[in-house]
């Protein structure tokens, strides 16, 4: 009989459900949350709101396409964490009703080893191009930047990270201050696709090893907007292309810098990236780019897996249970990596 997962993932402001079967993908919903928009950036509070608005529908919705009746589950995966707590209260406390009910075990899931094995979601009809273990997975999203060497589906190890913001963080920071709107990813990408990425330098960070940090470029970027607008009150309206396509080019230099240097010192040259800014349309080429140049395999996940989404929780949740990994029901979700 086959194993049939329904993956929950509730961890910032996306409700999802998906369905899998023996690792294939039968369906994925996804409810985003537009009341955020106004505020410039997710409201927890609202946040935690509307996954308790949507979660019973998204799940129905995920059964029904996915044409499995819920006494046909084989285990409920969820994403304990990282994320904002209430919002995560809402998908852990969802499956552990949902699998008392039925009588099947949960599986908590690391919101990060669903971004990094977002690859390995298969699909009818798709042929499968997966990583061969190991692999590096550059992981870049709103709260995460990440260079992390997966050993198998179970087992990774974080090489590098963060010390202050997340790059998503830069994109939607400095859109917000340059009035383009949130999220700022999306915006930034579109606008520099028009724009000479050369035209403006800002500071890149000097951190020692494998770490980001994102936090100066933001400053940088605010300095020489306020000087320039001083000048000409117009400026940035005249070159918002231009600006928009420095500064990525300035943020994919320094995630791609750091990225290099761990394929170097592991002699890994199968890569990886995840999370929300792997949708980034000029991350993607320059990562694909530095592959031919250096022999690295390189596998970028489709547009629909870089966000958050509850097929990879699945996916993970499966290999987990594959493992015999259930989880006890009394779990509580975590908000912070360094609690997992
Ligand atoms: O993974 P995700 O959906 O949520 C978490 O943070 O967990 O990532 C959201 C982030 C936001 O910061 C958003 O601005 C960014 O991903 N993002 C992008 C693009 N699409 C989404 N950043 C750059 N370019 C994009 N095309």
């Amino acid at each position: 009989m086959a194993d049939i997962i329904l993956g929950i993932e509730s961890s910032c402001d996306d409700t999802s459900a998906a369905v899998i079967s023996d690792g294939c993908l039968l369906s994925n919903v996804i409810a985003s949350q537009d009341v955020h928009k106004s505020y410039g950036g997710v409201v927890p509070e609202l946040a935690s709101r509307a996954h308790e608005l949507n979660i019973v529908p998204v799940v129905s919705e995920a059964l029904s396409r996915a044409g499995v009746k819920p006494e046909d589950l084989t285990a409920i995966a969820f994403t304990r964490g990282p994320g904002l707590l209430g919002s995560l209260l809402v998908g852990t406390s969802f499956a552990k009703a949902m699998g008392v009910a039925l009588g099947i075990p949960i599986v908590m899931v690391n919101h990060l080893q669903g971004h990094i094995l977002a690859n390995f979601v298969r699909q009818p009809g798709v042929t499968p191009r997966e990583p061969s273990f190991p692999y590096l997975c550059l992981l870049v999203s709103g709260g995460n930047s990440q260079i992390v060497r997966v050993d198998d589906p179970l087992h990774f190890e974080i090489l590098g990270q963060t010390i202050d913001d997340a790059v998503g963080e830069a994109f939607d920071k400095c859109s917000k201050m340059m009035g383009l709107g949130y999220p700022g990813g999306p915006v930034i990408d579109k606008l520099a696709a028009k724009g000479d990425p050369n035209r403006f330098k800002f500071a890149k960070p000097q951190i020692p090893g494998l770490d980001y940090s994102f936090s100066g470029i933001k400053t940088s970027l605010l300095y020489f907007v306020r000087d320039e607008m001083a000048k000409d009150p117009e400026f940035m309206e005249k070159n918002k292309e231009d600006i928009c396509a420095s500064f990525q080019k300035t943020l994919i230099d320094i995630l791609m810098d750091k990225l290099v240097k761990a394929a170097k010192q592991t002699g890994i040259k199968e890569i990886t990236i995840g999370g929300g800014v792997s949708a980034n349309s000029g991350l993607r080429r320059r990562v694909e780019e530095e592959g031919r140049k250096r022999g690295w395999n390189t596998y970028l996940p489709e547009f629909k897996f870089t966000t958050d989404n509850a097929a990879m929780i699945a996916i993970a949740g499966y290999h987990h249970y594959l493992a015999g990994e259930t989880t006890s029901l009394d779990v509580a979700p975590v908000s912070r990596m360094a609690d997992f």
